[in-house]
């Protein structure tokens, strides 16, 4: 698909993370000190929007059972059962847009 526009840099505080819609597809897109990481917003175990999870540093923690991931490469970082990875997206700053490839 290329690289796409999916937000503002100014959309995601530092510390925050936000989940943005393109084509359908939910992306969680993560501000840790000023850099701009995203990965898919749903959770691989069952589906919970990780947006309305938490995150501490590079931790996104689901809000539902609890499962951790690293917002910088989608990977599982802990849970009980083994789930798949998130996908993570190549992310790049042009001017003021947080863009992706996709
Ligand atoms: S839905 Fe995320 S840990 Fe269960």
């Amino acid at each position: 698909m290329g690289k796409i526009t999916i937000c503002k840099t100014t959309d995601v505080e530092q510390g925050k993370m936000i989940k943005k819609t393109f084509d359908g597809l939910d992306i969680l897109i993560s501000n840790i000190d000023g850099k701009y990481y995203a990965t898919d917003d749903s959770c691989t175990h069952s589906g919970s929007s990780l947006s309305e999870g938490e995150l501490n540093g590079c931790t996104i923690t689901c809000g539902w059972h609890k499962a951790e991931f690293d917002c910088k490469t989608g990977k599982l970082i802990k849970f009980p059962a083994k789930i798949r990875d998130l996908t993570s997206y190549v992310v790049s700053i042009e001017s003021e847009n947080v863009c992706i490839e996709m």
